[in-house]
This record gives structure tokens, C-alpha cells and sequence, in this order.
């Protein structure tokens, strides 16, 4: 369990050279559903959003596309520069210890972000208090059970372990998805829905090099921690690019809540 009042550890914040591919990869396994979940709020020109944890910016971009106003926030904002052409105002802070705004935001939406945080109570009551009365909070993460459950039965099941219990170390929380949902109405937000989707993965595509890129960069710690060798990670990349296998992803669980109209 991370300090409270710790900065987050993010685990996907050491050098590697192909972090921005990997996250383009990570955008377009989970956009197509992020933005019909987002396109049921309504979002149009009167609207202000934040965007947590953007990334790439590829949900901000989306936001500002509707002629909404949009702010982008993450740990590092050095991947989000062609926002600016977009008139997205970008700002670097760390959601679970920087103070937000109150009142200020239509929608605050944060994915594969909580899962990562220091402080996620704090960083999910913040985001609350952001919110304008009859606001949306919408997280979005992950429940790994089910990543690499493959017709033949689980999909290097060692190479999974070890590159999760990495991020644990770091206070990742594996369960994360079904987290938000407590940490949402533990923040007093109403009407509070969750529901989650799974995508089937082809070897050889470009979701399937999400997660290849993922094992890449988690490799050197990996391999440190003893539990796997570079060849078994060698293994699994090779059965990853391979189209005769196909595997479930992680459950993306969507929580949204509603702060009441007062
Ligand atoms: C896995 S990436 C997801 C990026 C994007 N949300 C997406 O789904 O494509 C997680 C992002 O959250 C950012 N992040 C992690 N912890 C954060 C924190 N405490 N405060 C702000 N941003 C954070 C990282 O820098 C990274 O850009």
C-alpha cells in the first residue's frame, strides 16, 4: 500500500525510448470505447473538462474536437505539445497531491491513471471538489484477471506475474477498476454507474504491441526482480506478434458519478 503522502511512483516513468508508440497503441485499444461512454454525457461547446493523466492526449483531443474547453494534466506533459494547436491548456501537476480548481469542471476524465497514484482517496475527493454541481467524474481502469486467458488456457502466466507484481511495487493496484467504484462513492458523488469491457487481442496487431511494449519496458526490472529470465520475456514478445494466438485484455472498468445540482 503507497503513503499517503507520498508523490506517485509512477512505474512507466523510467527511460524508454518507445513510451510514446506504447501509448499510442494503449489509445487505440480503448478510445473507441472511452468515447462512446463520453459521447452519452452530452459533452458540447459549454462545457469545461480536464483530462487527467492524458498521456498522449488522445481523449483531450477528442474533448476539444466537440468544442469543448479543455484542460490536459499529467506527471509529464512533454508528450502533449500538439494540444496546444487544439487550444488545450496543458498542465503539469500530480493529481494526487496538487490542488485542482473548485467548482470548475463539466467532466473530469482519468484513465489508466488511479490505478498508478500515490494517494488515490485524495486524488479521487479532489477531483470531486472540482467538479461544477451536476458534473461527471468518469475514471476508467483496469481488473488484470483476465488478460492472457487464451483458448488453450493461460498465456505465459509466469511473464504476467512478474511484470504485475513490478507495478505493485510501485502502487499499482491490479484490482483498480472495481477500487473506483468504492473510491467514487466513498467522495459522495450520486447516480454512480460501473460497467466494463474486454477486448480480444490477435497476435501480431497493433493492440497486441501494447502489450509487447508493455513487457519491453518493464523488462530490466523484471528480469532484476529474479522471478523471470530475458528469454522467457522473449518468449512471450515472440508469442505476442504471432497471429495464430489470440487473448482476452484486462476488464477496462468504467465508473461514472454525478455531483448533485444544487
Ligand atoms: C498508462 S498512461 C495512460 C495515458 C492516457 N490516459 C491513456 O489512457 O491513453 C498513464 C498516464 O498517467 C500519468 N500519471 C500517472 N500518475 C499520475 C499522477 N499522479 N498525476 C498525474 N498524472 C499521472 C502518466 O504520466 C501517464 O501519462
Amino acid at each position: 500500500m503507497a503513503d499517503a503522502a507520498a508523490p506517485t511512483r509512477y512505474v512507466f516513468g523510467t527511460a524508454f525510448d518507445r513510451e510514446e508508440e506504447r501509448l499510442a497503441h494503449g489509445e487505440a485499444l480503448w478510445d473507441k470505447g472511452t468515447i462512446e461512454k463520453l459521447s452519452h454525457l452530452g459533452v458540447d461547446e459549454t462545457w469545461h473538462c480536464l483530462e487527467v493523466g492524458a498521456g498522449r492526449g488522445s481523449v483531450a483531443a477528442w474533448l476539444a474536437a466537440r468544442g469543448a474547453e479543455v484542460t490536459a494534466v499529467d506527471l509529464d506533459i512533454s508528450r502533449l505539445g500538439r494540444l496546444g494547436a487544439l487550444g488545450v491548456a496543458l498542465w503539469e501537476l500530480d493529481i494526487s497531491r496538487d490542488p485542482l480548481p473548485e467548482g470548475a469542471y463539466d467532466l473530469i476524465h482519468a484513465r489508466l491513471v488511479m490505478q498508478h497514484v500515490g494517494d488515490r482517496a485524495a486524488a479521487v475527493r479532489g477531483m470531486c471538489r472540482a467538479l461544477r454541481p451536476g458534473g461527471y467524474l468518469v475514471l476508467e481502469d483496469t481488473d488484470t484477471t483476465s488478460l492472457f486467458s487464451h483458448v488453450d488456457g493461460e498465456f505465459h502466466a509466469l511473464v504476467k506475474r512478474a511484470a504485475y507484481e513490478v507495478m505493485i511495487d510501485a502502487g499499482y493496484h491490479p484490482r483498480c477498476g472495481l477500487l473506483d467504484v468504492e473510491l467514487v462513492e466513498a467522495a459522495g458523488l450520486s447516480s454512480v454507474h460501473a460497467d466494463g469491457r474486454a477486448e480480444v487481442v490477435r497476435g501480431g496487431s497493433d493492440g497486441a504491441r501494447w502489450f509487447a511494449l508493455w513487457l519491453e519496458h518493464l523488462r530490466p526490472a523484471m528480469v532484476a526482480r529474479g522471478t523471470v529470465s530475458d528469454v522467457d520475456i522473449d518468449f512471450a514478445v515472440s508469442d505476442l506478434a504471432d497471429p495464430r494466438h489470440r487473448w482476452l485484455s484486462q476488464v477496462m472498468v468504467t465508473v461514472t458519478g454525478r455531483k448533485d445540482d444544487r
